[in-house]
């Protein structure tokens, strides 16, 4: 791996729900295989509503289920500036893709696609919002940002040993 750390940033609608738990479980994932001072992650909302929030008691729960801790995230909106601090800046969906293109300065070289583009096997593009709907759609939610989240640190891992 290059000795710059690479830096992730999820981002959803409200950062109460999806990209919380992506920050979560990509979170884990990085810490357990010690990849934790070389991978950097954060997770914001294109909205503002939830600003200071944590993250959403059934998408916590559904995490803790499968041993995520969200308990220490809070909700942000995003801002310009972290087209400046991120490399990879992924969308839950197509809304929020939509609304990051919009803020994307030009200079910014990384990467600003949807979080599932790193999924594998998988027929979605979008990971859909959970918000209005039962608890089911928490563990889907989980199911997806598993998927992407293995696909995306084999990207991290594979695109570094390249360089
Ligand atoms: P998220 O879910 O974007 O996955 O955090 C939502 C949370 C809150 C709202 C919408 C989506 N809301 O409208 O308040």
């Amino acid at each position: 791996m290059s000795n710059q750390p690479v830096r992730v940033l999820f981002v959803c609608l409200g950062n109460i729900c999806r990209s919380p738990t992506a920050h979560g479980v990509f979170e884990q994932m990085v810490r357990e295989r010690g990849l934790h001072e070389r991978i950097e992650i954060d997770s914001c909302g294109t909205g503002d509503w939830h600003i200071g929030h944590p993250a959403d008691r059934r998408a916590a729960a559904a995490a803790a289920r499968r041993g995520y801790d969200l308990s220490h995230l809070r909700a942000r909106q995003v801002i310009p500036a972290d087209f400046d601090a991120f490399d990879y800046v992924l969308a839950m969906d197509a809304q929020n893709l939509a609304d990051l293109e919009a803020m994307r300065p030009a200079h910014f070289d990384g990467v600003l696609s949807l979080f599932l583009d790193f999924a594998q096997q998988v027929a979605e593009r979008e990971v859909p919002d959970p918000y209005y709907g039962g608890e089911d759609g928490f563990d889907h939610v989980l199911d997806l940002v598993e998927n992407a989240s293995a696909g995306l640190l084999r990207e991290i891992l594979g695109a570094d040993t390249a360089r």
